[in-house]
């Protein structure tokens, strides 16, 4: 993160809430990832889909040179002047005043005064993407509220490179497409290198896939979410070494990778040879949910867990548990840990009929190991960020 001056009066609320009339309401859905995890920055396939669970955003023009935010969900605001962005100590603030100074940088002083107030339905820190859905529905609010004129595509990367400057997570481009892009009902089989994508119908049916928060909570930018970036840059500088083909480390093929069991450090091969499976897997998992191969895919999404656990170790005590405790039965067709790892959630793949039950017997078994309640969480595949 940029070490500047800090340009941001937290103490200050400058917003009067009862009274607050705002003129543009807009949602940001959080996503979900069924496979393709930390493949994104790879420059391979992902299959994410945007969630019913929201940030809400209130904006109203202020005529001034300062924007107020407040979040209802912190019971926390700041100001901070237009004229003098820069990253601030604390990391919710660093969304939006990166967003703001990346508007910028496209469209110089299109950004004025601005109030708004944020709510957010989604569990921070889960891994279903609060960050990119603060990042692009702010800008998305922006850009409607000042008519600034900037495409989904710029939202999009504008809101990534926000996160890796002022916030300091170096993340792919996974999340805000999907906050942007997504669309109800359907999946979102993203080539993470051109942007091509393909929608993909999410019918489960007689599966339903459930979220199983661990309540553990990640913190990307202080994780190991860089090294792992590093990591995989590593392992493709030294494959890059012999064959200058491949421009991502997703684009080798397994058998490349293997030949170099010997020349890479162990963890660095492990990470090389984990996010070329898991490529092939995504590919393969769109093509099985496609052909209602639901038992296929639920295998793929076992292999995907076995992999982050071992080869990339993102895993945790609280997510491999859940995982295992489904493994035995035979209702519940996959699970794996989702997003960036550390903690968050389980996606799994349950029968109908036993979820209610599966989740009672997983919660129970959760609580007395780790003492901590399971929050189940029910998701609908919704449509990117939009006005009310
Ligand atoms: C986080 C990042 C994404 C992606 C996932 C892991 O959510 O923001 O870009 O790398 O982790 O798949």
């Amino acid at each position: 993160m940029k070490n500047t001056t800090q340009s941001v009066n937290r103490q200050e609320n400058r917003i009067n809430l009862e009274d607050f009339k705002e003129e543009l309401v807009i949602e940001a859905p959080g996503r979900i990832n069924l496979i393709g995890e930390h493949i994104d920055y790879n420059g391979g396939y992902v299959l994410p889909a945007a969630i019913d669970k929201k940030v809400r955003f209130l904006f109203r023009k202020n005529n001034s040179d300062s924007i107020n935010v407040w979040s209802k969900n912190y019971e926390t605001g700041f100001t901070a002047e237009l004229s003098n962005i820069s990253p601030s100590n604390t990391e919710w603030h660093n969304y939006i005043l990166g967003v703001i100074h990346h508007i910028h940088l496209i469209k110089p002083k299109s950004v004025k005064g601005f109030d708004c107030i944020v709510e957010s339905s989604l569990p921070i820190g889960s891994g279903l993407s609060s960050s990119a859905s603060l990042e692009c529905g702010i800008a998305t609010g922006l850009n409607t509220l000042f008519s600034i004129g900037l495409s989904e595509e710029e939202i999009i990367t504008l809101s990534r490179d926000a996160e890796h400057e002022y916030v300091g997570t170096k993340c792919g481009i996974m999340d805000q497409f999907s906050v942007v892009k997504g669309e109800k009902n359907y999946l979102i089989l993203l080539d993470c290198q051109t942007l091509d994508y393909k929608l993909i119908k999410s019918e489960f049916s007689p599966y339903q896939l459930v979220l199983l928060n661990t309540k553990v909570s990640h913190n990307l930018a202080g994780s190991e979410y860089n090294t792992r970036r590093k990591e995989c840059d590593e392992a493709l500088a030294v494959i890059n070494k012999k064959h200058f083909e491949y421009k991502f480390l997703a684009d080798v093929p397994v058998d490349v990778v293997e030949s170099f069991k010997n020349e890479l450090p162990e963890k660095v091969y492990n990470r090389a040879l984990y996010v070329v499976q898991e490529n092939k897997r995504t590919l393969m998992a769109a093509e099985a949910i496609e052909d209602e191969f639901f038992g296929l895919f639920g295998k793929l999404m076992y292999e995907s867990h076995e992999g982050l656990k071992h080869l990339y170790e993102v895993s945790c005590d609280e997510l491999d548990f859940l995982v295992d405790f489904s493994k035995d039965r035979d209702y519940v067709l996959g699970s794996r840990m989702m997003g960036g790892g550390f903690g968050g959630c389980t996606i799994n793949l349950i029968h109908q009929d036993h979820v209610k039950s599966y989740i009672e017997k997983v919660s129970k078994a959760y609580k007395e190991k780790f003492g901590i309640e399971l929050a189940p969480i029910e998701v609908n595949i919704s449509k990117g960020v939009s006005k009310k």
